[in-house]
């Protein structure tokens, strides 16, 4: 018998349990994380391991580091995160692994891992986009929550305004044309001298700056009849600001170009998003990725959802950036669906709802 079906038994007992476990595997880029999830909501342990010192030293992920770190601490985190759950493998339901998109080096070795723990166990799999996951993480923090709703999704390689219509169901209303938002963050980030990864150094920074120094505003991401945006053109300035004063040996105020900047991002991203909540006629806005860790990004939504009297939802700090609990949620509930994955389960660096 092949595994599919010797697993048959074993999936539907899954699905049919009242609150089963789920194991989650997440190596998509330089977070190794595994997780234990009870039902669909209840986060029994998180492990990772971040590889973000040994990437800081080459201002960025390099992809061979990232798969060869996640290949030696790969057994560690699951065994971490079986013990700070008090659970072993016998007590596991199924396993959710991030599948695309991501690096594909660093995504084989979760996937292979989670095969290998499937097979040995016999026990159902899922692969598991990473950006659905992304979204998953605000069913962590609110309880009550349930599609349909709007969500922005900003993380380091994605930057989309998704409509989320059920669990395993999604309509893109916008997205970036270029660098998502978190890319934009580093690339700034970088051309400051700040080190890697950008996003929370350009957020320290811009509290000392005034955030209306440099007027870094384009009339196409100021359009909120159009849900696109772009932070090429906005990072493009930045890099140049600082290049012409260089050239002239002037002096830049970092701390005003780092919050102008962050305004500017801010800003499209807030007004964006709620146009395109009302738009499609939402009550609940949902900001996901790891930008959603950036507190002026949260404080920002907030008041705009406030005024346009949407409900507003963020992940929970822990689960703003990469880790394995939104991929065990996310798995969970589209195995609830019926939906598994067989042992030929491949790894894609696809992306997410291109058009
Ligand atoms: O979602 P994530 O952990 O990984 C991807 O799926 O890409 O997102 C990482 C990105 C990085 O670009 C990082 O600079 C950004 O999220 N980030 C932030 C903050 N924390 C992380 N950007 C702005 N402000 C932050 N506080
Ligand atoms: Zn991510």
């Amino acid at each position: 018998m092949n595994y599919f079906s010797r697993t048959k038994t074993a999936f539907e007992q899954y699905i049919n349990a009242e609150a089963p476990l789920t194991l989650g595997i997440e190596t998509s880029c330089d977070e190794t994380a595994a997780a234990i999830l009870r039902g669909g909501r209840e986060v029994l342990s998180m492990a990772v391991h971040t590889q973000i010192p040994i990437h800081r030293l080459y201002g960025g992920v390099v992809p061979e580091i990232a798969s060869r770190s996640h290949a030696e601490r790969i057994t560690a985190v699951v065994d971490e995160a079986l013990k700070s759950a008090g659970v072993s493998l016998d007590d596991i339901g199924a396993v959710a692994v991030t599948s695309s998109p991501g690096l594909i080096g660093a995504l084989l070795v979760g996937v292979s891992f989670a095969k290998g723990i499937a097979m040995a166990k016999n026990l159902p799999m899922l692969g598991v986009n990473h950006i659905e996951g992304h979204i998953a993480a605000n069913y962590l923090t609110y309880e009550g929550l349930e599609p349909p709703f709007m969500c922005l999704i900003a993380s380091g390689g994605h930057s989309h305004i998704v409509l989320v219509k059920d669990y395993d169901e999604f309509e893109l209303a916008g997205r970036t044309r270029d660098d998502a938002a978190g890319e934009a963050f580093d690339k700034v980030a970088r051309a400051l001298g700040l080190p890697y990864p950008g996003g929370p150094e350009v957020e320290k920074l811009a509290r000392e700056g005034n955030s209306s120094a440099y007027p870094l505003h384009t009339p196409f991401n100021a359009d909120t009849t159009n849900f696109d945006f772009s932070f090429s053109g906005v990072k493009t300035a930045v890099v140049n600001l600082m290049h012409n004063a260089e050239q002239k040996g002037e002096s830049v105020n970092r701390a005003d170009l780092a919050a102008s900047f962050q305004h500017s991002v801010v800003e499209t991203l807030s007004k964006k998003a709620v146009a395109a909540a009302l738009a499609y006629n939402m009550k609940t806005l949902a900001l996901a990725g790891g930008v959603s860790a950036n507190s002026v990004l949260r404080e920002r939504l907030q008041k705009e959802c406030d005024k346009a009297n949407l409900r507003f939802c963020r992940p929970d700090m822990r689960f703003c950036t990469d880790n394995a609990a939104m991929i065990a949620c996310q798995g969970y509930y589209r195995m609830k669906k019926g939906e598994r994955s067989d042992l030929d389960l491949n790894p894609s660096a696809e992306s997410f709802l291109s058009r």
